[in-house]
């Protein structure tokens, strides 16, 4: 593994070593055991987009490894000017020993990997959010106690959420389903390529418009905004299609009782969810945040420490 960019290049077994490195990180650091295990080592940090929780969390996670964190926005480096990916890689390279990106367009993510020689991690693109699910399949593991035997249901945009859960379900084996209205469902190659991994894994992908079947029997319901990053202009137009989507009391209803709520972040109460959901008993969302610091410090132990 030279870079993480999509849970879908993945094995099963990578996976399960990331999660479980996770886990021994988040457990040594509420004992107070410390690990400099990237002690003197950098890592840049280019944000196209916005971010709370992805930029905190590879800073302090950084830091908490020993090594340097070094935010990088993309209005203020050349490649916000015009630069090429292939030119920034090639320099870059030269300064850092790992690369985090933030970006629009998948493909340029996949080219900076290409070209440049160090690891590069995949913080959001418009086509995936890898960080952010491998986060909260350790955090399904620790609510459930396992990861065998679920449904995981996803209402809302076919979105980078979206196309991510569904890697992240097929690679691990766990029974999936999407709901989404029409002209809104994920992407179809990212369904292609995700039907391999779930014809391998045995588990099941339903696709449908129809929020009620996907969401019964669910053990875990996941949502995210009606509008991604990017897609301001088209806020009205989103919230009246999407609302029939929403999931509020009477729709997780026909989730299991024990069901997980589960979102990224950020949250509009109201719209994709309501306040009785998200802020309920069945809502982890603030674990989810939580582990996103140990998951990416669990990638970049793996990328980034010499000797692993
Ligand atoms: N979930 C997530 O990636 O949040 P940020 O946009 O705040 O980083
Ligand atoms: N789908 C959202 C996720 C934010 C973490 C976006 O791309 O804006």
């Amino acid at each position: 593994m030279k870079d993480f960019i999509s849970l879908h290049d993945l094995t099963k077994e990578e996976i399960e070593n990331l999660i479980k490195l996770s886990i021994e990180l988040k457990t040594d650091l509420k004992k107070g055991i410390q690990h400099k295990i990237l002690k003197d080592k950098t890592l840049g940090m280019i944000f196209s987009k916005s971010s709370t929780r992805t930029r905190v969390s590879f800073e302090v996670g950084m830091t908490q490894l020993g090594g340097y964190p070094l935010f990088l926005s993309a209005n203020d480096i050349q490649l916000g000017r015009g630069e090429t990916i292939y030119d920034t890689a090639k320099v870059l390279e030269r300064y850092l020993d790992g690369i985090m990106i933030r970006t629009y367009s998948h493909d340029d993510v996949i080219e900076l990997a290409k070209h440049a020689d160090i690891p590069v991690i995949n913080a959001l693109t418009d086509l995936l959010h890898p960080c952010q699910v491998l986060a909260d399949l350790q955090t399904v593991y620790e609510k459930k106690g396992t990861l065998e035997n679920l449904k995981f249901t996803y209402i809302g945009d076919g979105n980078n959420m979206a196309h991510s859960i569904m890697y992240g379900c097929g690679k691990m084996g766990i029974d999936c389903a999407i709901a989404s209205p029409q002209g809104y469902m994920p992407n179809q190659d990212v369904i292609d390529n995700a039907k391999e991994d779930f014809k391998k894994s045995g588990a099941d992908l339903i696709i449908t418009q129809d929020p009620v079947e996907a969401i019964k029997d669910a053990d875990i319901v996941y949502t995210d905004t009606w509008v991604s990053m990017g897609q301001e202009a088209e806020k009205a137009e989103r919230i009246k299609i999407f609302m029939p989507y929403q999931i509020n009391k009477e729709l997780f209803k026909n989730a299991k009782s024990d069901a997980l709520f589960m979102h990224c972040l950020p949250a509009y109460r109201g719209y994709e969810v309501t306040e009785d959901v998200i802020d309920g008993a069945n809502s982890v969302i603030f674990d989810e945040a939580e582990n996103r610091l140990h998951a990416q410090k669990a990638i970049m132990a793996t990328l980034m420490q010499e000797d692993r």
